[in-house]
């Protein structure tokens, strides 16, 4: 596994203990968590990119301010951040939490679960291309002016992850590993939320996704805008998807997911039913003509991004592709392009046959840029994951996440335990399997060959025993 074999380059100050193992004929093992990074930053500041991503079209929508451009150690810096569960406030969730990388950082539900177990409100947006919406708003209804604005939000949300600024500022001096980071990327080891906000917008910025078969397709096609010309790299059926995407007469999906990070300027209304729950851009303008407007995503990588919509009510891409076919709503906001008789008119039908609709599935399906989705830049730099396992708030005393456990199960105790106790883990029979002893207030334990099953796992400390199930698939 990878952490076994990478250099340790920090190890955290507090919180994992190191355990030690009982098996008899086995020197212990010492298993406690780490930060990797490598000698030279990754380079985030200077990615090459194909030449249709160079296009003014695409860079003229930059929103990078002047003032916070990405340099390598300032979105190395926000890599550490965005994997930490240190950003919430019982160290359960981080942004990737929400921000799946293998899912082109969003989620696979509907709504996320904050660290208390709270609910979302809306659907856990992707960030790739993030950098290239021109109006540079963020959030679904597009309620954070800046990027730098958004990246503090949701670490002081009382949903999702409920921490204070000065918090946030005072736990992160208290470790080893942020000073010389903030140094290499600011200058100077002082902390500050003003720079955990430069830092995370930076990493952000830097998620570009460029290397789908779309785009190598692309590369060997004739110049020119994408249209109905068949591209040689494509299939008969990709590219009968491509020509319906932007044919204006057609799908005109371009005129809204346009230029090649298929995203748009700024908000529009597709026509979903809304009811009266969700006013989007109005909600917070208060302004009638911005009612049922939403920030259009990019649809880079949409493959992999279900569910869909801002409140991820759609949950597959047919779907997606039915409602653009025959189930757009009338609203007094509904944009131009999906209407028929003109700018007035009522929600355009599309009448697309079986195969159209898989061809323009087809289409959607070579964004999905599989380098993104496991680059190191963009990968969680922590040796020990506790990232996207999110441990309910305890009723009693201690809790095991997750369950159920594929490779890693890890106990978080409220409180850290000052005498060693000592952890015990049977199989369904009774029979004892392995034991520990530890202190402090976390640690973790490796599957190490045990088979699927059921398991209890007995912690007995100076505060009495408690037992509880643990399935392992
Ligand atoms: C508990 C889940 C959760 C966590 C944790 C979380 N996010 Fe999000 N994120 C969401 C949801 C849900 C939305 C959409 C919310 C909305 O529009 O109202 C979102 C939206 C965003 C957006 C807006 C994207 C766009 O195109 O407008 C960015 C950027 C973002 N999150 C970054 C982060 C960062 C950085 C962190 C960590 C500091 C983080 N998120 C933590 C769930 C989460
Ligand atoms: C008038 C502008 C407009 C047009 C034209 C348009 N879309 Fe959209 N699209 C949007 C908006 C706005 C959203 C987000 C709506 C929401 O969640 O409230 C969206 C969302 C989507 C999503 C979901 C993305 C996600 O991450 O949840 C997909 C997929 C999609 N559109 C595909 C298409 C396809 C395919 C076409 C052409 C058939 C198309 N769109 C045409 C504006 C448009």
């Amino acid at each position: 596994m990878k952490f076994k074999i990478l250099s340790l380059f920090f190890v955290l100050a507090f919180a994992f203990t190191t355990l030690a193992w009982h098996t008899p004929g086995q020197p212990p093992i010492e298993y406690g968590a780490c930060l990797d990074l490598p000698d030279v930053p990754f380079n985030y500041a200077n990615i090459l990119l194909p030449a249709h991503l160079r296009l003014p079209n695409v860079q003229d929508a930059d929103n990078t301010p002047a003032g916070n451009p990405v340099t390598d150690a300032g979105a190395t810096l926000g890599r550490v951040l965005f994997y930490d569960t240190k950003l919430s406030a019982n160290q359960t969730i981080a942004c990737a939490s929400c921000h799946k990388q293998e899912l082109a950082f969003t989620d696979d539900a509907a709504l996320s679960t904050g660290f208390e177990g709270g609910l979302t409100g809306r659907n856990s947006m992707s960030l790739a291309m993030a950098r290239y919406y021109q109006n540079g708003h963020f959030f679904w209804d597009e309620r954070a002016a800046t990027l730098e604005e958004q990246t503090l939000m949701p670490i002081q949300d009382h949903t999702e992850m409920g921490l204070t600024l000065e918090e946030l500022e005072s736990r992160l001096a208290n470790t080893e590993y942020y000073p010389p980071l903030f140094e290499d990327a600011f200058g100077s080891p002082e902390i500050t939320s003003g720079k955990v906000a430069l830092a995370l917008s930076q990493f952000v910025r830097s998620m570009v996704s460029y290397q789908s078969k779309y785009d190598q397709a692309r590369q060997t096609a004739p110049p020119g805008i994408p249209g109905a010309a068949p591209w040689p790299a494509f299939t008969a059926e990709e590219n009968l998807g491509k020509a319906l995407f932007f044919d204006p007469t057609r799908g005109n999906c371009a005129a809204c997911h346009g230029t090649e990070a298929f995203i748009a300027p700024g908000p529009r209304n597709n026509g979903l039913d809304l009811g009266s729950q969700d006013l989007g851009v109005g909600g917070v303008t208060g302004n009638f003509p911005d009612i049922g407007k939403f920030k259009v995503p990019s649809l880079r990588n949409v493959a992999l991004t279900a569910p869909y919509m801002h409140d991820g009510r759609v949950a597959s891409l047919s779907e997606v592709i039915e409602h653009y076919n025959s189930g757009i709503q009338p609203h007094p906001n509904l944009s131009p392009q999906l209407r028929d008789y003109g700018p007035d008119g009522p929600p355009r039908q599309l009448d697309l046959s079986p195969t159209e609709r898989q061809a323009l599935i087809a289409f959607l399906e070579t964004l999905t840029d599989e380098s993104f989705l496991s680059d190191e830049r963009w990968s969680d730099p922590f040796c020990e994951t506790m990232v996207g396992t999110t441990a309910p708030v305890s009723q009693d005393s201690w809790v095991a996440f997750p369950n159920p456990a594929t490779d890693i199960v890890h106990l978080r105790l409220d409180s850290p335990l000052e005498q060693e106790c000592q952890l015990l883990l049977f199989n369904a029979n009774g029979q004892l399997l392995r034991q520990y002893t530890f202190t402090g207030q976390q640690f973790s334990l490796q599957r190490d060959g045990l088979p699927a099953g059921l398991y209890h796992l007995q912690l007995t400390s100076e505060q009495g025993q408690r037992v509880k199930p643990l399935v392992i698939r």
